[in-house]
């Protein structure tokens, strides 16, 4: 049988709680609501669920300003409830795993009220503080990274909002004390956590300052105006040289290690995937974290073959190098982020491209995240009245847009509304009632529902529809749970000279135990997805392999073997084939 962890065989789903399933009909999501919906994901194909925050929270960063590491915010229920979805998911053989938020607390978190209180109080140094503002830091979503408190007379550290202030991670109080909490949730039964910018936790000791030329209002604004190659050249080089001091400071891999080994106390292979790209966080392999995201994979306008495959030779060479060979992680969306639909579209094929995308993330070598709506196409919604803006981030992008730059105030409106995240966090999209579905008639839902859940962008409707997207997703799911070449087997790419289609193999050795325990083992599996809009004859060649037969094709070609060095693929057709002799 395999030796692989369940983290390395399921697909994860990521639940952003306040906009997935409105089980009290207030508006906001809530426990209530997603353990109704926990069939529905177990019918989907998913195997573990990703939680963004739960926790108590004057959610100024909607649960990323957590006040109450050990506890759930009253607004998606209680304790209980949260242990009732818990149980649910277990029962449904799903894993669970909670959104764990390091570097800071909210400002409203007892540790911080106490803190600030004095300069002699026990948890004095729990946050960092200074008597002037050491340097010219930034906080990436709200200008200086250093707040004045009356009460000590001295500033804090943020790099996040001022509503959100960094502990002081050199301080073993606070390590023991967030220790607590993550033996809290591991006592109750999560099977892991998702480490929340952990790059942060860290700053540089030496507090060097920046060498950017502007304000942080103003680097924002360099990002929406700037157009040429030489423009977007100095933005990114800007942002890099903006926060390069705020980064991956010395302790994070000793701390890494400490956390992990008390996962590694508990029974059942819990575990940790960090918000980041960075394999260094992987340790030597097996004494870290077990994911980082394969982030560069989206970063990008648009995923083309090349971009894919030059991704796939950097990332997988680096895995492979660590010690104990690392096991790769893909996604295209998050909350944080343009919704795949709309990031990798390009407004003429954006349903074929979506397909497209969804079958690179369960094809590729590694464990698939997905974020919550993808699976029925949900798009971003471009909310261009602030005032009903709900994302910090943007609202003060908005007003120092207007009053320290003097922007137009149509124009900042309309940055405001392309650079918030609200426009990917808006409620799942259930049915074509009002509301989508999420939240009854009449009720004034935490951020809009997007109007296309009145034309078919929902999951009622796509249910019975065998054409639909979802009948798309849960099929190509199932392909790949019963495919073991594609959840265990190497990758080889084919064809890497063409513009037009990623062709690549996932092959499983004889000598490799089959993930089903089938009687010979070795399987080759040859994957095709084609982003172009015309048919492409391949020509392919593969040692030792003539016919393939078809397990997936996005045409609804039939499931015929067909002779491999014939094979073509129609515009934007994914095929998945099993190669034989
Ligand atoms: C992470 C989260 C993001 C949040 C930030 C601060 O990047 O994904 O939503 O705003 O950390 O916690």
């Amino acid at each position: 049988m395999t030796n692989l962890k369940w983290w390395q065989t399921a697909l994860f789903y990521q639940i952003y709680p306040r906009s997935f399933a409105d089980g009290n009909g207030d508006g906001i999501g809530d426990f209530i609501g997603m353990t109704a919906k926990l069939d529905y994901l177990k019918d989907l194909g998913v195997d573990a669920i990703w939680l963004s925050p739960h926790f108590p929270s004057p959610n100024w960063d909607w649960g990323y300003d957590v006040s109450d590491y050990c506890n759930v915010a009253p607004e998606y229920g209680t304790l209980d409830d949260f242990k009732l979805f818990l149980d649910e998911t277990h029962q449904r053989g799903m894993r669970l795993i909670l959104d764990l938020v390091l570097n800071h607390t909210s400002n409203e978190h007892a540790w911080f009220l106490e803190s600030k209180s004095s300069r002699d109080n026990p948890k004095a140094d729990w946050y960092v503080w200074a008597d002037t503002p050491p340097n010219n830091w930034q906080s990436c979503f709200d200008g200086s990274a250093w707040t004045y408190v009356p009460e000590r007379g001295q500033y804090y550290y943020h790099y996040f909002m001022k509503q959100q202030p960094d502990l002081n991670w050199r301080n073993p109080q606070v390590k023991q004390a967030m220790w607590d909490a993550v033996r809290f949730w591991l006592d109750l039964g999560v099977d892991g956590f998702r480490l929340d910018a952990l790059g942060t936790i860290y700053e540089d000791p030496d507090l060097t300052p920046h060498d950017v030329p502007l304000t942080m209002v103003e680097l924002r604004r360099l990002s929406d105006t700037a157009k040429t190659p030489a423009e977007t050249r100095l933005r990114d080089k800007y942002w890099r040289d903006m926060f390069k001091h705020q980064w991956g400071g010395p302790g994070l891999h000793d701390l890494m290690k400490e956390l992990r080994a008390i996962l590694d106390e508990y029974e059942g292979d819990r575990m940790l995937v960090g918000e980041d790209d960075d394999i260094a966080y992987m340790g030597d392999g097996n004494d870290e974290l077990q994911l980082v995201f394969n982030f560069p994979l989206m970063r990008t306008r648009q995923i083309t073959p090349p971009h894919i495959r030059k991704n796939q030779k950097e990332r997988l060479s680096q895995l492979d190098a660590l010690p104990v060979r690392g096991w790769p992680c893909n996604t295209l969306g998050n909350h944080d982020c343009s919704r795949l639909h709309t990031a990798f579209g390009d407004r003429i094929h954006d349903a074929e491209l979506a397909r497209l995308n969804a079958a690179l993330v369960l094809t590729l070598r590694g464990t698939p995240f997905f974020y919550n709506g993808e699976e029925i196409g949900m798009t971003d919604l471009l909310i261009t009245d602030p005032s009903k803006l709900r994302d910090t981030m943007a609202t003060w992008y908005y007003d120092q847009a207007v009053n320290e730059l003097s922007v137009d105030a149509a124009e900042a409106a309309d940055h405001a509304a392309r650079m918030t995240r609200d426009k990917n966090r808006t409620p799942m999209q259930w049915s074509a009632a009002p509301n989508g579905g999420f939240s009854p008639l009449n009720v004034e839902t935490w951020l809009p529902v997007h109007p296309n859940h009145a034309e078919g962008i929902n999951v009622k409707d796509q249910k019975d529809n065998p054409a639909s997207l979802l009948n798309y997703y849960k099929r190509l799911i199932h392909v790949r749970k019963s495919t073991p070449a594609l959840v265990e087997g190497e990758y080889t790419p084919l064809a890497v000279r063409s513009q037009e289609y990623f062709a690549f193999l996932r092959t499983l050795g004889p000598s490799t135990a089959p993930l089903h325990g089938s009687a010979q083992g070795g399987q080759t599996v040859l994957v095709v997805l084609n982003y172009s809009d015309q048919r492409q004859a391949m020509k392919l060649k593969v040692s030792g392999f003539k016919t393939a037969r078809v397990l997936f094709s996005s045409s609804g070609r039939s499931k015929a073997d067909e002779a491999l060095a014939s094979l073509t693929v129609g515009a934007f057709e994914v095929l998945i084939a099993e190669l034989k002799p």
